[in-house]
Formats: C-alpha cells, structure tokens, sequence
C-alpha cells in the first residue's frame, strides 16, 4: 500500500528518513542483538541512546545551559498539573492566557492548586486570535504565566512572546516545538507532548530553568516533581524507551536538512502556498485572524457542515487524510507538521480546487 499524506493533528506524520532507520534497526540495533524496544533502559547502549537525545535536542534547540532537558510521560495534559505543583509556591498566584481548549484546560487544572486568574482571553471570539497583553495585564507577584505557544484546534499560535518582566513565562509548545528557532531564555519553562513534532505518543519533553526547580510542594506525586527527574537525568523510573530513540532519530533528521533555520523556511513556504490559495478565493473560509495564523495547523469551512463533510470524505478517498477539524469546531484543519512534505501541501490546494468547482454552492 502506498503511503498516504497525513494531515492529522496529532499523532502524525514522522519523516521518512526516520521511519527508514527505525525499521532498518527494529529488529537489531547496533550490535546489541536486540531491539531498542527490548534494552534495559539502565544498559550502557540505551544509556548512550538517552544521552545522546538530550545532547542533540540541546543543539538543535540551542538549550542554555542553565536548562534541565527531562524526558517525561503523561503527556502535555500531565503537564497542566505538574506545572502549579512544582511552580506555584511562592505567592501562589499564577496567570493564564486563555487562547484555546488547551490553554482553558491548562487554567482549569491549575485552579485546583492556588490563586489562577485568567488575564487574557479570546473565547468569546471562539479563539479566532491569540489575545494582546502587556506586562501590566500581569499580577507582579505571580509566580508564573501561562500560555499555549500553538492552538492546535483553532489554528492560531502567538505572534509575539509576552513581555512578563521577571516573572517566569510557562508555555505549552506542544503542536509547535521544533517548528522554527525559539529563544527559550525567553521563557522559563517549555513542555510539548511528543506526539506532533518529534516522536510517537508517549513522551513529553519539558526544557526548565534551574532555578525553578526543586521547589514543588510536599504533596507532590514524585513522578511529578521536576527536581526527582532532573536528579535522575529523566530515569527515576522506566521512561519511554522507544519514543526517546526515535525523538532522537527525528533531531538527527532535523540536523541533517541544515537545523531550525532551514525547518522553519520549509514549513513558512507550505504554509505560505495555502494561505495564499485561502486568501485568493472566496469558496472556502479560514476563519482565524492573520495576524494569529498558525504555521503548523490550518483551519478553513465551506460555511455549509455538509460540504465540510463531503470534503473530508473525499479527500480522504485521494489519500488526503484526517482533515476533519476537531470535534469541538467542525469544519476542516490541515495540521502541515514537520513531516508534511510540500508536495502533500501541493496536492491538498489541487483538491481543493477541484472540489470548489465540483460544488458550487446553492
Ligand atoms: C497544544 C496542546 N496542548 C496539549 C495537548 C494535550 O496533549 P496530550 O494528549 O499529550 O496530553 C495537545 C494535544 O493535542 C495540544 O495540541
């Protein structure tokens, strides 16, 4: 069977390049004898793997030094509550950017946990655009500020990193990380569930500044407290063997095309070919505000749900699969990761044409 362009938001498509080498050592990797997903995680050969992984995504992230790189499972959901834990214990106030289900789960998790205000939100627009804020929207004693860099659902992602002044900056980059170069001195904590960008389901990467660690509260679950992983350099207890080596395969991948510099002109310039078919048109509605686009996720409706319906079905029937928006929004979402080859990008705005003038609209 050929192989399909998948445009699901996630999990998704992963490079060839690093499909190939995971299959080419499934069985056998290296002169182990053995496949990584059968290796002690304490032996020295995945010992190196995990190692390695770290040192690469430092690299390729251009991590500083006063950064802890941990290798976690839960997923980015687990994160909503790890962050208040280990984090919301100095005044105990937080403050969160409400730009999506994310983020508003991300608010509601952590409300559990102390005084967290919603400063900024775009729900009443259904999360058309990412809000605006500046350092004064901020509590000055919060302990930290939340947001989502990237609304997967809604396609928007932040045209700016806001101003917070010393108050460290918390931020989901789950369906952006790795996308194009980010100044992480900017922020003081980055989480990502593995699944869009970088790996199979499984593992979560959280980049942290030292200086906020070892700070959780003593009710903390110890899987949960960034300074037990930290000290156990991501092994206090079996972590996601397989998903780190192939995170690890996908930074090589991202190394070898020329590093974020080169990933980012890749993803501008197939986002750029289908906004400027979205903007060219009037068949098709893409309903975020461009100032607020997403690079990685497009949402667009015909404005009629049966067309919408129609649409994916067939698409999917070419082998365009999963552009069904979410189940919150309906209509449909491009989700044109990494991983999407331009071509595939090239064959989604052929079809659309097509189906434009296969149904008008009454
Ligand atoms: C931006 C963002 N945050 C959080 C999540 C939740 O991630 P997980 O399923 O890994 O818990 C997702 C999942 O799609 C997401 O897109």
């Amino acid at each position: 069977m050929e192989r399909v362009y998948n445009f699901s938001a996630g999990p998704s498509m992963l490079p060839m390049p690093v499909l190939e080498k995971a299959a080419a050592e499934m069985i056998c990797y290296g002169d182990s004898g053995m496949s990584v997903m059968e290796m002690s995680h304490r032996s020295p050969v995945y010992e190196k793997i995990i190692a390695d992984a770290e040192a690469l995504l430092r690299k390729v992230m251009n991590v500083p030094d006063n950064y802890k790189v941990l290798f976690l499972q839960g997923g980015a959901s687990t994160q909503f509550a790890a962050v208040p834990l280990n984090l919301l214990n100095g005044s105990g106030k937080a403050d969160y950017i409400l730009s999506g289900q994310f983020s508003s789960k991300a608010y509601k998790e952590a409300q559990k946990y102390g005084d967290v205000k919603a400063v900024a939100s775009s729900k009443d627009a259904n999360f058309s655009f990412v809000p605006k804020t500046t350092r004064e929207d901020f509590r000055p004693d919060a302990d930290y500020v939340h947001i989502c860099f990237n609304n997967t659902i809604y396609g928007t992602k932040f045209p700016y990193i806001p101003d917070t002044g010393d108050i460290p900056l918390v931020a989901d980059f789950s369906s952006c990380i790795l996308s194009e170069p980010v100044d992480i001195s900017k922020f003081g904590l980055i989480y990502a569930g593995a699944q869009k960008n970088m790996a199979p389901a499984g593992l979560t990467v959280v980049i942290v500044r030292e200086d906020l660690i070892g700070k959780a509260r003593e009710s903390t679950p110890t899987m949960l407290d960034y300074k037990v992983m930290a000290d156990n350099d991501s092994m206090y207890n079996t972590p996601p063997c397989y998903c780190i080596y192939v995170a690890k395969l996908v930074y090589e991948w991202i190394e070898s095309i020329g590093g974020l510099t080169e990933m980012k002109k890749m993803n501008e310039k197939k986002a750029k070919l289908l906004y400027d078919y979205l903007d060219s048109q009037d068949y098709y509605i893409a309903p975020v505000q461009k100032e607020s686009r997403s690079m990685m996720n497009v949402t667009f409706v015909t404005g009629d749900a049966d067309l919408d319906k129609k649409f994916a079905a067939e698409a999917g029937a070419k082998g365009l699969k999963n552009l069904k928006g979410h189940r919150s929004v309906g209509g449909m979402r491009a989700s044109i990761y990494n991983a999407m080859p331009y071509e595939g990008v090239e064959a989604l705005v052929a079809f659309m044409k097509e189906f434009a003038a296969n149904n008008p609209k009454k």
